[in-house]
């Protein structure tokens, strides 16, 4: 993978979200940039955490959000119509704990099947720093505050609510495993 990756990746993502969805498109240009940040600690798969970063969300773009579950619809979205690479499409599928609002949405069976989580924890670990550390207008958060924002965004009894609740210990503990590594990088 080389840099024409990160360019393919932006030019997808402005393509679906920046006309029909401004404000995705503004957090989704943050989350690439909290990918640059993190880019030393994870060597040569810097590339893929950006183009994943980019694409995360692209599955909220109206063309293609087919089961209104985000990450469902921009993995099968890039799969489909992309042919991309299949590391890729398993991140943005299980970004940010994806798997467990599947749960929720009575999918988990069906979606663990279809995009089976990376067995490569860094990787999953630092795409769920650069969304989670993201306010939705891209700027730069903690994830505590992120979690309560999306709380309050949705609702306690929300499906998202309920699923970012059971989430929550699993994203402070992802976000604080990468600060670990980052802070472990000779400067
Ligand atoms: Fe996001």
């Amino acid at each position: 993978m080389d840099d024409l990756w990160g360019d393919w990746a932006m030019e997808v993502a402005e393509a679906e979200l920046s006309g029909p969805l401004p404000r995705r498109w503004a957090h989704t240009q943050g989350v690439a940039e909290r990918a640059i940040d993190v880019r030393q600690v994870l060597g040569v798969d810097a590339d893929l955490l950006f183009a994943a970063a980019t694409l995360h969300d692209v599955g909220y773009a109206p063309r293609i959000a087919a089961t209104g579950f985000h990450p469902l619809d921009g993995a099968r979205f890039l799969r489909d119509e992309h042919g991309a690479d299949e590391r890729l499409v398993r991140l943005v599928a299980n970004h940010s704990l994806a798997l467990l609002e599947a749960e929720e949405r009575g999918l988990r069976e069906e979606f663990a099947a279809e995009f089976p989580l990376l067995e490569e924890p860094l990787l999953v670990d630092a795409l769920v720093y650069c969304d989670m550390t993201t306010t939705p207008d891209g700027g730069r958060t903690t994830a505590e505050e992120r979690v309560a924002e999306i709380l309050g965004r949705y609702g306690d009894d929300s499906v998202v609510g309920r699923f970012i609740r059971r989430a929550a210990p699993e994203i402070f503990a992802s976000v604080e495993r990468v600060e670990a590594a980052l802070a472990a990088q000779p400067r």
